[in-house]
């Protein structure tokens, strides 16, 4: 049975643990290539990508630092189009190489914010990292450099992603059916 309810919604698998994996182990082959001798400071958006960036780290084998934000700008399953900061940035960013870390790319409004702001913190370049993206979503022009996968305008839930804060701890990826 691969059917499971959280709250008031059902939900049906969509992408098996190893699928996910597989893919976050060509977006580490990826990050390996382009980011070696550039000691990048890669920056984790909390919380839906603590499991992404787990997984992540595991594979990456070039001199780097890690540190976290967190960011808000869902309620319930849709957007609220405005983005609360409620762990802000305790590493100086100036000169460094960014490459910010998220779960899912959606209309681009998180990633958007966070992206000017460590532009006027005068990043030496910032690039992002995601497990998932939504280009049929997506309302801005900026580059999404690293793509585990791509996928419909879904709600999904799982791997760090969640519904009103239950699921995170899934280790598939399950699609909102009812
Ligand atoms: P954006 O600002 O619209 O790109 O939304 C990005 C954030 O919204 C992600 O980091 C997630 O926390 C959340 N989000 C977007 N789509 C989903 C989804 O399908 N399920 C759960 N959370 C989502």
């Amino acid at each position: 049975m691969s059917i499971i309810r959280v709250h008031d919604k059902e939900f049906d698998l969509y992408i098996p643990q190893d699928q996910i994996e597989r893919a976050i182990k060509k977006v580490a082959d990826q990050l390996n290539r382009d980011m070696a001798g550039k000691n990048p400071l890669f920056l984790v958006v909390l919380n839906g990508a603590f499991m992404f960036a787990a997984e992540l780290f595991k594979h990456l084998e070039i001199e780097c630092e890690i540190s976290f934000v967190k960011l808000s700008s869902y309620l319930g399953t849709s957007s609220t189009h405005v983005v609360r900061e409620l762990i802000g940035l305790d590493h100086s960013v100036h000169g460094r190489n960014i490459i910010l870390v998220e779960d899912i790319v959606d209309t681009g409004l998180t990633l958007r914010y966070t992206i000017d702001k460590l532009i006027k913190l005068e990043a030496n370049e910032v690039k992002i990292a995601t497990m998932l993206f939504k280009p049929k979503a997506f309302k801005y022009d900026y580059e999404v450099d690293y793509v585990g996968l791509e996928i419909p305008n879904d709600f999904i839930i799982g791997y760090g992603l969640d519904y009103n804060e239950h699921a995170r701890n899934l280790p598939d990826i399950y699609k909102v059916i009812s």
